[in-house]
């Protein structure tokens, strides 16, 4: 089955066309980051109307690209939510205008979910149940992933996402936004100790993440006397060390409570090398496998979309004319109590209590 897929919910125009979930004929983006450089950040109205302008483009690109036609396709795909509301738009309206010319069913897709679908396009060796770290610009989500359908949120960021506070970062350095990449090259040519920057919620004793705390302390200590005379390379790699800090102990700690073996890394921020490479020395201690998409599958793209669709053509039924762009829309069932911490052997807990 060869699917369509369309992605645009923020600042990415992408199109992909996917055989049966996981042979990738083309995936072709369209990055808006040029539009931006001069923000700060993604302008919402400017990046809804370079959607118009590109998605067509791109839709063509990816159909050349696959060596195929819109007459070949058996189904389209659109990422429906969470996003920014006139993006999504965008991606919604074309994939219902072509279902209903063409005559193709047409999957709506959670944004998230594609996110958590991307290390299974790769990886056949991954396993469920699993944990998934997904960490972009708009969410960082840890997610327990019984089987593709089923999710269960076990926390979230309560303020900025990872890729945000990086963004950020490195806006407040000079570097430009997005940022993650000039971040995570200036950390690695440090070679002195930075600062030590706070990891909030570190032992809050659930899985929930603030990203916003650090990134303010990161911006105020540029502007002391200290910070402007510290390295920027030292400066960012204790930013980097903090927030992958962060990550890496809840990511551990939902696979110890959930005795999954198994974790997954996505999101635009799995593309960080020393993310991944933290989270895997952890996890080889513990016997844990990481697994991880190529960065074209990490960062939004619609390869992820059309894939996901091929499930939910065997699961759900295609949406209807009616649907709409969900901005807001949630994955999951979020019951994080569910995993609480099981004492560890040896530890003080578990030894009998003296009187
Ligand atoms: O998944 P994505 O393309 O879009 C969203 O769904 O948000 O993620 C984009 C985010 C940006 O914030 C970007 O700075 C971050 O991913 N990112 C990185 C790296 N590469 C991209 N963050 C840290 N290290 C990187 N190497
Ligand atoms: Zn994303």
């Amino acid at each position: 089955m060869t699917i369509l897929g369309f992605e645009t919910s923020f600042d990415d125009t992408a199109a992909a066309v996917v055989r049966n979930g996981t042979e990738i004929l083309s995936n072709v983006m369209a990055s808006q980051v040029d539009l931006f450089k001069d923000f700060g950040g993604v302008v919402p109205e400017i990046a809804s109307r370079a959607h118009i302008q590109m998605l067509l483009p791109v839709m063509h690109r990816a159909l050349s690209k696959a060596e195929l036609t819109l007459g070949d396709m058996d189904a389209l795909a659109v990422t429906y939510g969470p996003g920014l509301v006139g993006s999504l738009l965008v991606g919604v309206s074309v994939a219902k205008g072509l279902s209903y010319a063409l005559g193709l069913s047409l999957y709506a897709i959670n944004h998230v979910e594609a996110h958590i679908y991307a290390p299974l396009m790769t990886n056949p060796e991954l396993e469920f149940p699993h944990i998934c770290l997904s960490a972009a610009g708009g969410h960082t989500s840890l997610y327990l992933v019984k089987s593709l359908g089923d999710y269960q949120m076990l926390g979230g960021t309560r303020d900025d996402a990872a890729g945000e506070a990086f963004d950020k970062v490195s806006v407040a350095m000079g570097k430009g936004c997005p940022g993650g990449r000039a971040i995570e090259q200036l950390a690695a040519q440090s070679d002195q100790e930075g600062p030590s920057f706070p990891r909030p919620m570190m032992k809050s004793g659930d899985y929930d993440f603030s990203f916003s705390g650090l990134k303010t302390a990161v911006v105020r200590y540029l502007e002391t006397p200290e910070g402007r005379q510290s390295s920027l390379e030292a400066t960012a790699a204790a930013f980097q060390s903090a927030a992958v800090d962060l990550m890496v102990s809840k990511t551990l700690r939902a696979a110890r409570n959930s005795g999954a073996r198994h974790i997954s890394l996505t999101g635009g921020v799995a593309c960080n090398g020393y993310l991944y490479e933290q989270l895997k020395a952890r996890c080889e201690r513990k016997h844990l496998r990481v697994f991880r998409p190529p960065a074209s599958l990490c960062t939004d793209n619609a390869a992820m979309v059309a894939g996901l669709a091929f499930h939910k053509h065997r699961l759900d039924s295609p949406a209807g004319l009616e649907l709409n762009a969900d901005p807001g829309l949630g994955l999951g069932k979020t019951n994080p109590t569910l995993l609480v911490d099981t004492p560890r052997q040896g530890s003080r807990k578990t030894r009998p209590r003296t009187p």
